[in-house]
């Protein structure tokens, strides 16, 4: 089945897989491309529509980022948005120069509302700018849909060729009325049905899954985290026991967490497929010991975590495919969609596929960003506590124990940790920030308990908000819930005798200690 699609266009924005949520979330099809994508592919993909996306350059400047003048004859509607709609006007002959007034922040724009654009939108309209860069004159043909006091064409169209940019971004929160432009481009402009929708993603999905497989046996690397769960399940609906999930407890795992994922994916949950869980904790306990350096824990915690894998696969022999995980922001930020480079450090399981006798590799995530994965998971019917799920970190309270780790110190480390996030569940605050954990400080310090004198560890409380974990802050939680999560953690977690919140936004701290 053939699913319509929009193209955005990549030229190196900051917000470029904004604009693709956000098509997306008009149940529209949209991937990334960069400006670098030959146009031949471009025209090949057969697309609904093409946005332009905002970047850093000066269009005008030699060597900026460009595209060949043959896109606008494709007859295909295209809206340019920031860089985006300065390129579109630079390349059919209108004029952009550096801006008398730079514009940056929230700005009221005056709307023309006869435009397909901006049909149901406030003729006054708060809108984000962000350029240095302004259109002075129009390219010949369009007209002016939109202006502000210091920006003449805020926004144009030229209809008989279904040519859109906007100076401004709609596809950022700031642009109150944003969403229904992009909704307007995609559904009055481009004439889309809005066929991307999660159940019927499912449901192709397993049938695509069905036909690929056939009788061949499937591995996965099981670690309870949402991608890999939503991925088990798929192909445990797909091809039943045929798949054989692995679950390597490490023993750096949260309070009860191990069992809570057999609970699910075991013998006893209600899914058909292979679980095997190893536990593996002494290995890495043992791997680990005496190591204080972050990096160094890391490393030994994805060596042995593959290490331990490869003995399972190679127990069960040569398998036809390997499961990934992997969701849409991993293939464009590892470069393989759009403009942006920045590879992240932090894999999971990487190298996997290295180790492991297979054929073909399956990514049935890989369209998907997060929310869509989480979607698709309510869509399989997993429980709303796996689907939810705050990020863990891959190595696990390996990184929320500063300096060595011991059996003993992880205990306390997973005890304070499930108190923390009972009380900020029980306080109704785990819907209003993104992660939030305890970690053990490697401080020991004088208290007395009783008539006693002691000298244990403080625990670090941590919680942050953030869109995407790239920034952060400190979230304020109410003095009375850490006061409570305090007075547990010294009564109940045995050598702590200090609790200590953590205020530190990021940058300049990280969210994880380590
Ligand atoms: P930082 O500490 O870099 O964390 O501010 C940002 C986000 O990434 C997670 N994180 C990791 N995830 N392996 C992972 O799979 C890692 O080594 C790792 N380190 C940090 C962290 O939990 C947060 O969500």
């Amino acid at each position: 089945m053939k699913r319509e699609t929009v193209v955005v266009l990549d030229f190196g924005g900051q917000y470029n897989q904004l604009i693709a949520r956000r098509v997306r979330e008009c149940n529209v099809y949209c991937e990334i491309y960069s400006y670098k994508t030959d146009f031949e592919k471009i025209k090949a993909l057969q697309p609904k529509g093409i946005i332009f996306t905002g970047g850093p350059n000066s269009c005008y400047e030699p060597g900026a980022p460009t595209y060949t003048k043959e896109i606008f004859e494709l007859g295909v509607p295209i809206l340019g948005i920031c860089y985006g709609s300065q390129l579109m006007m630079h390349l059919l002959g209108g004029k952009v120069e550096k801006a008398p007034v730079r514009e940056y922040g929230k700005i009221e724009v005056t709307t023309d509302r006869t435009s397909d654009l901006f049909a149901d939108v406030s003729e006054k309209t708060i809108c984000w700018m962000s350029h240095n860069d302004y259109i002075s004159q129009m390219a010949p043909g369009f007209r002016t849909i939109a202006y502000t006091d210091n920006c003449p064409y805020a926004a144009m169209e030229n209809t008989e060729k279904k040519l859109y940019a906007t100076q401004f971004h709609p596809e950022v929160l700031h642009t109150q009325e944003g969403q229904k432009m992009l909704s307007n481009f995609v559904f009055r402009v481009c004439g889309c049905a809005g066929d991307w929708k999660m159940d019927s993603f499912v449901e192709q999905s397993i049938r695509q899954i069905r036909e690929k497989v056939g009788d061949g046996k499937v591995l996965c690397a099981l670690s309870g985290g949402v991608d890999s769960s939503v991925a088990a399940v798929l192909l445990s609906k797909a091809v039943g026991n045929q798949l054989t999930c692995v679950f390597v407890d490490h023993g750096l795992l949260r309070k009860n967490e191990g069992d809570e994922v057999e609970a699910v994916f075991g013998p006893d949950g209600p899914y058909d497929l292979n679980f095997i869980r190893v536990n593996a904790q002494e290995r890495f306990y043992s791997k680990l010991a005496g190591v204080t350096e972050p990096e160094k824990k890391r490393k030994i915690i994805g060596e042995e975590f593959i290490r331990v894998f490869e003995e399972e696969a190679k127990k069960i022999g040569a398998v036809d495919f390997l499961v990934q995980g992997t969701i849409y922001p991993d293939v464009v930020e590892s470069g393989v969609g759009g403009e942006s480079t920045v590879i992240k450090s932090h894999h999971n399981v990487g190298g996997l596929p290295d180790y492991v006798d297979f054929k073909e590799i399956i990514e049935p995530l890989r369209d998907l960003f997060k929310d869509e994965v989480r979607k698709a998971g309510l869509e399989l019917g997993i429980p709303d506590y796996l689907v939810f799920r705050q990020p863990f970190p891959g190595p696990g309270l390996g990184i929320r124990i500063i300096g060595a780790i011991t059996p003993e110190k992880v205990q306390m480390v997973q005890d304070a940790d499930a108190i923390w996030r009972e009380e900020i569940a029980a306080a109704g605050w785990d819907k209003k920030v993104n992660q939030y954990f305890a970690a053990l400080t490697n401080m020991q310090s004088v208290g007395v308990m009783g008539d006693e004198r002691t000298y244990d560890y403080a625990i670090a409380l941590r919680a942050v908000t953030t869109t995407d974990f790239m920034t952060a802050e400190s979230a304020e939680i109410p003095w009375e819930i850490i006061g409570k999560t305090t007075s547990r953690i010294v009564n109940e977690v045995k050598h702590i005798n200090r609790v200590l919140y953590d205020c530190t936004g990021k940058p300049p701290a990280t969210i994880e200690f380590e």
